[in-house]
């Protein structure tokens, strides 16, 4: 693998750009909040959290580092799983009233992302679907800097923690969209895989596969050539494709989570498996955080917004739900199986650090192997058979296509091409693998 690919294309990239916090990783390491927070300069933070960490022992450490370093805590914990603009905007009201200068955010991927948003509202303005692509928002970049913001991982999948993006719902549309700014980037993540011990299965394989997801995603998006250069190097977003440094980072995190998902799902005292998923799921962010994903997680908003009457075992939600990692992987290796046609070799070698046999293989196999091999580890962990699965049958299959196709970003990022019947197939062919 070099620094560069060498296949240009007319007007695309020719260079990339690469950003992520200073990242502090390992067990205990959630104590050092306190001092990372004062070396930032705060004096008083806001701690982003749920209502069900809130009264939790990590919120309690973080709280009493940052006590034992002299910074006073307000805690904001009315944040939803699968966050939307009400939350948006109540969260950045409190941070207009509570006076903080910066965020310490301890969650998972809904928390960490309202903080994201937070800030931006809270330092420029305006409503949260301005920043939203167009036709939903009217595309306004991040016109500047945010508040320092510290962003702790307690989930081994979101991988937000080393992402500019905030991904928020929007209620009246009935799905999600993703605002992307380098300047969204946290200043710093802690990721202590003791956050993870107490993760019920369900939790580690549905977040096992969302960080699955981002790396295969990041490992075959469409090259970072193939994007149009920009001629103001600041409007380079980091969701600019796949390139050599996603890759490195997508490779290793696939190899991890093809080796240790059955064994964190399976044994909650496996602490090697579970601390290499925390590892994967901070490898897996930094790649998409510099190359986007694409397909797999357009999809997977028609999924989590049109759902049926399915509630899920291991998350603290009454109402309907299909957590994030499954909604994204019901219908990914349906979705591999079209975009291998465009990529062979990367989903064959995608394939292979996921553990597949692929000897023999040939470019044409590509997607039928890494398919299998997909449906082998979502068996193995307890998923759901697809979308029948989750509580979809055939007649959804057109209002499902017709809810994602709006995410054309990230549709945009695959290495085919698809519209909206190419959708539909795709769905069908996810309604049942086993
Ligand atoms: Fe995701």
């Amino acid at each position: 693998m070099g620094c560069q690919y060498f296949e240009p294309s007319e007007g695309g990239a020719t260079s990339y750009t690469v950003a992520m916090p200073k990242l502090t990783f390992g067990r205990g390491t959630l104590r050092e909040a306190g001092v990372r927070a004062a070396s930032l300069g705060l004096k008083r933070v806001a701690l982003f959290t749920d209502p069900f960490l809130e009264v939790g022992p990590l919120v309690a450490t973080v709280n009493e580092s940052l006590a034992a370093s002299g910074i006073e805590s307000v805690v904001f914990s009315d944040i939803r799983i699968e966050p939307d603009d009400d939350t948006v905007t109540r969260a950045a009201k409190f941070l207009a009233e509570c006076k903080a200068d910066g965020i310490v955010s301890v969650g998972g991927g809904s928390v960490i992302d309202t903080a994201k948003a937070a800030l931006m509202v809270d330092a420029h303005g305006g409503d949260i679907r301005e920043y939203f692509a167009p036709p939903v928002g009217k595309g306004k970049p991040v016109p500047g800097p945010v508040a320092p913001h510290i962003a702790c991982a307690t989930t081994s999948g979101t991988g937000s923690e080393c992402t500019s993006i905030s991904v928020i719902r929007v209620n009246d549309l009935n799905t999600k969209f993703v605002v992307a700014s380098p300047h969204l980037l946290p200043l710093q993540a802690i990721v202590d895989p003791q956050c993870c011990d107490s993760l019920p299965a369900n939790v580690v394989a549905s977040t096992g596969f969302d960080l699955l997801c981002h790396a295969l995603e990041c490992y075959t998006a469409r090259a970072y050539t193939q994007h149009l250069e920009v001629t103001d190097p600041n409007a380079r977003q980091l969701i600019q494709g796949a390139n050599p440094f996603s890759d490195l980072s997508a490779r290793e995190a696939l190899s991890i989570v093809g080796k240790y998902l059955p064994r964190g799902v399976a044994d909650s005292t496996d602490h090697e498996a579970r601390d290499q998923l925390m590892w994967g799921a901070t490898l897996a962010g930094i790649a998409f955080g510099n190359s986007g994903t694409h397909l797999p997680h357009a999809m997977s908003y028609g999924v989590t917004h049109l759902m049926n009457n399915i509630t899920s075992e291991g998350y603290p939600v009454e109402s309907p739900f299909v957590p994030h990692g499954i909604s994204v992987v019901v219908s990914a290796p349906s979705i591999f199986k079209y975009t291998a046609e465009a990529q062979p070799e990367r989903h064959l070698e995608g394939a292979g650090f996921l553990g597949a046999d692929n000897k023999g293989a040939t470019p044409d196999d590509a997607g039928e192997v890494l398919s299998k091999r997909l449906i082998e580890l979502m068996r193995a962990t307890d998923i759901p058979n697809g979308l029948s699965g989750v509580g979809f049958n055939t007649d959804n299959v057109k209002a499902l296509a017709e809810s994602s196709f709006r995410q054309q970003r990230a549709i945009a990022n695959a290495p085919r091409e698809s519209n909206l019947v190419d959708l539909e197939n795709m769905y069908s062919g996810a309604l049942k693998y086993w």
